[in-house]
């Protein structure tokens, strides 16, 4: 028996990978720039066992149904084909984050599957490396292998396309993000379904990709800088560039609710007043509003008036992967 353990962050991106070009390797259509939190993880430890038939996935103590672990397999299937295991696993997972609601759940879970498997098997692996390796379970999971900015470098190859860590000189500790949950239910459309429907199908998929540049340069710029406002503006308008592909779709959809624009609306009304802070969000209806964390209680405190503290989870700039021993005590 081999196991592994590994505990990974969510990452937000604000700068947003959506579309792949290769669907069997995940090579994004674009660059993408996220920030990992430490608000939000995922542990799992993976045991390839000889007494196994099938590989299992427990959730949060619950075995999962076959759709459900569609990923997981997937991704145990590529361990085994590259490093010549013949032995299937059983994958106990804790999401301290609601799964598939919106809150990347994929990418932390997918990130620590990895980070465990890696363990297990002695892979010694770069970070680069299990960058690479975490993409093939989630594209944004290669983001969570490190703490802080990080940038995936979309490449042409599975060689080539793994993500690297920003060194924004300690700027990303001045930071904070604001979830605010208006619904933790599990989502119609995965991230994964409603980027293929859009990239082979919506008119404005075009104009999503031509904007893709000049936004990275920006962020990029402004992270250097050390400048909020101009983070945010970008951040912001990236986001908004993304949902609109979806409207453009055939079928076209959406991931707003009417309490996401009402969130949407109230940043704008809050920036009004003074207060610098700008919203993005992912596959889902629930908003994250990045804020420097001098104005984070101003914030909350403008925002608790239309929800409740249950609502309004806020964040900071997180760890990368950690690997863990089976007793739970840190690795590296
Ligand atoms: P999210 O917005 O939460 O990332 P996605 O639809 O992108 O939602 O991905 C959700 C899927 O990611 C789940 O259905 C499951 O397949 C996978 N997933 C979530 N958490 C884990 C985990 N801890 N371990 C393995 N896979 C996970
Ligand atoms: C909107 O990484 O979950 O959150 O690669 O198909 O597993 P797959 O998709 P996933 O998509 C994330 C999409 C996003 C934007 C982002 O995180 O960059």
């Amino acid at each position: 028996m081999y196991t592994g353990k590994a505990r990974a962050y969510t990452n937000i991106a604000l700068i947003k990978y959506w579309g792949k070009k290769d669907e069997q390797l995940i090579l994004p259509m674009n660059n993408s720039l996220s920030l990992t939190l430490d608000a939000f993880y995922t542990e799992t430890s993976v045991a390839f066992n000889e007494n196994l038939t099938e590989d299992q996935f427990f959730l949060d103590g619950m075995i999962q149904e076959s759709k459900q672990t569609k990923k997981v397999t997937a991704f145990l299937d590529l361990i085994r084909q590259t490093y010549q295991v013949e032995l299937f696993a059983k994958v106990d997972s804790q999401n301290f984050v609601p799964t598939a609601a919106g809150l990347a759940s994929s990418a932390s879970g997918l990130a620590a599957l990895a980070g465990a498997c890696a363990q297990a098997l002695n892979l010694n692996l770069t970070d680069t490396d299990l960058s690479r390796l975490a993409r093939r379970g989630s594209g944004s999971a290669c983001r969570s292998i490190f703490g802080g900015f990080s940038e995936w470098q979309k490449g042409s190859s599975d060689q080539t396309s793994f993500a690297r860590s920003i060194d924004a000189n300690g700027w990303e500790d001045e930071l904070a993000m604001l979830f605010v949950l208006v619904d933790d239910g599990v989502k119609d459309i995965s991230s994964r379904d409603g980027m293929r429907r859009t990239v082979e199908t919506s008119s404005f998929y075009s104009g999503w990709l031509d904007s893709i540049d000049a936004d990275l340069r920006t962020a990029k710029q402004a992270i250097a800088e050390k400048d909020f406002i101009k983070l945010g503006e970008v951040t912001e308008a990236n986001g908004l560039r993304m949902h609109g592909t979806t409207l453009g779709a055939v079928p076209p959809f959406t991931y707003w609710s009417p309490e996401s624009l009402k969130v949407m609306q109230l940043v704008r009304d809050i920036r009004k007043n003074g207060l610098p802070c700008y919203f993005t969000m992912d596959a889902g209806p629930n908003v994250k509003i990045l804020v420097e964390k001098k104005h984070l209680t101003a914030l909350k405190h403008f925002l608790a008036e239309y929800f409740s503290s249950e609502q309004l989870i806020s964040a900071y700039a997180g760890p990368g992967i950690t690997l863990l021993s089976m007793e739970g005590s840190e690795n590296s």
